[in-house]
């Protein structure tokens, strides 16, 4: 059981909005008290993807027993929470309102402060999450990459003026026009035949694939108007030309070279693109830092690719703990704490918001 300092801010956060339940106890927006992710993978597995009803279905299952089990791993009674932050989008509208409904009735009943927080500022939290406990504390200005199964969007990222605020502004700099980064990865997956999510298990086959000939090169995509913008679904067509080109028999057996092969030069184009645009953002906006979150974020090579290529650059690249890397309650609890300490508080009219802006 953690210890709590009678001074400290804590702040429930409540996360509903795609497939993960999620909830979470964090100390001033900094340290994880306790944290619970509740994954639904097994129910959408045969489905290849997320079905919003059965989402929305199982977060009603889910979010009174994660809450329950978050608040004892925290060694807290409800009264003791300064404040309930939730994730009010972007996300799918079914799912939102579980956590919501949850969120407002809790802050109701205790008497609390509730706090709206946008999904895509609570996967900039991660990145400080975590970093900050490791004493590495990103400076900001920086270019931040959100890349994971709904965004792919890059932003610049800077302190507001009001001096100690907390407050971040965001600049929009380029974002996919298509597929997000995670949903080409989860696509090629299903049509290759080898599961869901598609991200961490072509992650591990790409590494597998070593030296491998290439059955395929992928070029870099283009964009045309803005060179900061990303396009996934052209290589996901290309991924299932190539596939359908070959034996199918042969090409679905998990461990066949062209497989392999086509999984490894597939994930080559999505980090290059992911990488090279992300440095071409720091660079016009002249910052020496780069913050990669979101579920894609936890991908090996991405995570090694950047590393290599910001080296060079002297430029610092920061990334969340793979746990944090994918949807979690620490990181909307985290992003709540600014807005709580402005007194930025929602009310019972607070609504779920299928897509929401943060800039
Ligand atoms: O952030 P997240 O949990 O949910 C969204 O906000 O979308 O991201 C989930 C996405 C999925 O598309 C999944 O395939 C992808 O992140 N993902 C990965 C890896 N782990 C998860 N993609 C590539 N490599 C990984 N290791
Ligand atoms: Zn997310």
């Amino acid at each position: 059981m953690a210890s709590v300092d009678r001074k400290e801010t804590r702040i429930l956060g409540i996360e509903s909005s795609c497939d993960e339940t999620a909830a979470a106890v964090v100390v001033d927006g900094r340290r994880v008290l306790s944290s619970v992710v509740a994954s639904q993978i097994d129910v959408h597995r045969k489905y290849g993807g997320v079905v919003p009803e059965l989402a929305s279905r199982e977060h009603l299952r889910q979010i009174v027993p994660v809450v329950r089990e978050v608040m004892e791993q925290s060694g807290l009674r409800f009264e003791e929470l300064d404040a309930i932050g939730v994730t009010q989008g972007p996300g799918l509208v079914g799912s939102l309102l579980v956590g919501i409904t949850y969120g407002k009735t809790l802050a109701k009943a205790l008497g609390k402060p509730l706090i709206g927080v946008n999904h895509l500022e609570g996967h900039v939290h991660a990145v400080f999450l975590e970093a900050v406990e490791r004493g590495e504390e990103p400076k900001l200005p920086a270019v931040c990459l959100i890349v994971s199964g709904g965004h792919t969007v890059l932003y610049e990222v800077r302190f507001a003026e009001e001096k100690g605020s907390g407050k971040l502004i965001y600049r929009r700099l380029g974002q996919t026009r298509d597929d997000a980064a995670g949903e080409a990865y989860d696509k090629v997956s299903k049509l290759l035949g080898l599961g869901y999510p598609g991200g961490p298990i072509l992650d591990r086959l790409a590494d597998a694939a070593g030296n491998v000939a290439a059955p395929v090169r992928f070029g870099p995509t283009k964009t045309r108007g803005n060179a900061l913008d990303f396009s996934f679904s052209g290589l996901k067509t290309a991924v299932l030309y190539h596939a359908g080109r070959r034996n199918f028999a042969e090409l679905l057996r998990l461990c066949s070279p062209q497989t392999l092969g086509l999984v490894r030069e597939f994930q080559r184009a999505v980090v290059r693109d992911l990488v090279e645009r992300s440095l071409a953002a720091a660079e016009e906006c002249n910052v020496e830092t780069i913050l990669v979150s979101g579920g894609v974020s936890a991908n090996s090579q991405l995570r090694a690719t950047f590393e290599e290529r910001t080296k060079p650059a002297a430029l610092k690249v920061h990334f969340p703990g793979r746990a944090l890397a994918t949807d979690n309650a620490a990181m909307i609890a985290a992003a709540a704490y600014a807005p709580y300490l402005r007194r930025e508080f929602a009310d019972v009219r607070l609504n779920a918001k299928a897509s929401m802006a943060l800039e």
